[in-house]
């Protein structure tokens, strides 16, 4: 077997060699593959190459996640694909490996990514840790109301304004993304069509703001396609629901993303807003006292000796005593605390708090007595993590 050989993208003919193997394992062809690699730059492709040739890569986004009020450098991973004749042979695995540590070297505490398959993740260390949910609104069944107040096109200038209020809100919920560059462009161009911007300004600003398109639009009756919807005020909840209601002689509902506690759910009556899980993500502790420590647990007291098991990235093995005072976290206090044993995966699940300590340990993924147990579940706690971002 070949030696499997892993280096970050060289030159432009690198984007080239891996386009057709990008394009095959996703579809949608080559010259797709390439224009979405160049966009986001040879210097955050990965390839890989099996006897010299590039046989498979990755690509990465650097990002930060909000957990407990903080936002945490993540390492988004995305387009992990390897050539059809160079399977099985542990590319995507050495990919991935490779990456993990460049990662951490870097000072990164997480990675994050959707999984065609969860196998391969796992054994890197990665576990499923929360939903991104599709909400779908049907138009005709929303209350007919008057606009609570004016919903305006908003240009290019409001962007930075838009940025500060989306990170205001997702900074509350639990996984969502602290975006850079990669992911706004996909909320701006979705399938590189252009989403419109619409807000509504009040006194202290702007108070929300949606990117909408017109999904498949020659079929009629039409959907309304929210990449993003941010409202911080109930008028602008109100002013929204009432701006797509207005759509409705030809749209027939609109959907959008998001975790599985929607806010517009407090705002309707009926039924007329349905979800479902689209799918799940993984995240991977790269750095655990990076992960930690950089994380909020807001207005907690809390105290746990924490042994993790790490195979692919050793340095992350070995005990923590977090201790947290008043929300402040510290590794390094010497306190008597309830001990929890546990893999760097479940850690994970636990961490951004899609599982509880009791589902991980009736199935064998923790070791923890009841106040261990007591004292996870309070760490992490907070709302059901959720993305609203696909990357
Ligand atoms: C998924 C994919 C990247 C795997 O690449 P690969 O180089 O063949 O994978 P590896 O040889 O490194 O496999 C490592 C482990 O992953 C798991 N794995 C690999 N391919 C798998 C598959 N098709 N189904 C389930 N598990 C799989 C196995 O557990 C394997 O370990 P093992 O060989 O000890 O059993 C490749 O099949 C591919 O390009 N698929 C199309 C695109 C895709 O699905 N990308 C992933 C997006 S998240």
């Amino acid at each position: 077997m070949s030696q499997v050989e892993t280096r970050r993208a060289a030159d432009p003919g690198d984007l080239e060699s891996l386009a057709p193997i990008v394009g095959w394992a996703f579809g949608g062809g080559a010259p797709r593959a390439l224009e979405w690699l160049r966009g986001a730059g040879a210097a955050h492709v990965r390839v890989a190459s099996l006897g010299g040739k590039v046989a498979g890569g990755l690509l990465e986004i650097p990002m930060g996640q909000w957990f407990g009020g903080q936002s945490v450098p993540t390492l988004g991973l995305a387009g992990v694909a390897v050539a059809p004749e160079a399977r099985g042979q542990k590319l995507a695995f050495t990919l991935v490996r490779d990456t993990l540590r460049a990662a951490r070297q870097q000072g990164v505490a997480l990675s994050t990514l959707y999984p065609s398959t969860y196998g391969l993740y796992r054994k890197l260390g990665y576990e499923v840790a929360g939903s991104l949910c599709r909400f779908t609104l049907q138009l005709r069944q929303l209350p007919r109301r008057s606009r609570a107040a004016p919903v305006e096109p908003l240009g290019d200038e409001w962007q930075p304004a838009m940025e500060a209020s989306y990170r205001e809100s997702a900074r509350h919920q639990n996984g969502y993304l602290d975006r850079g560059a990669y992911v706004w462009n996909r909320v701006r161009r979705p399938n590189q069509e252009l989403a419109r911007a619409f807000g509504l300004h009040g006194s202290g600003g702007l108070e929300g703001y949606l990117y909408v398109r017109v999904g498949s639009p020659a079929r009629v009756p039409l959907e309304l396609v929210l990449s993003d919807f941010v409202a911080r005020t109930p008028r602008a909840q109100e002013a929204f629901l009432a701006f797509l209601a207005d759509h409705l002689t030809t749209a027939e509902r609109a959907t959008w993303t998001g975790a599985s506690a929607d806010p517009r759910l407090y705002a309707l009556s009926d039924r007329c807003l349905q979800v479902s899980i689209e799918d799940y993500w993984m995240l991977r502790l790269v750095d655990v006292r990076a992960a930690l420590l950089g994380r909020g647990y807001p207005g907690l007291d809390v105290a746990l000796e924490l042994h993790v098991q790490d195979e692919l990235l050793p340095e992350n093995a070995g005990h923590y005593l977090l201790s947290v005072r008043g929300g402040v976290a510290s590794l390094d206090e010497r306190v008597a605390a309830p001990v929890a044993r546990l893999s760097v995966g479940s850690l994970a699940a636990l961490y951004s708090g899609h599982a509880s300590p009791w589902q991980l340990a009736a199935v064998g993924l923790l070791e923890a007595d009841e106040p261990a147990r007591v004292a996870l579940a309070r760490a992490f706690a907070g709302p059901a993590p959720g993305l609203c971002d696909f990357f």
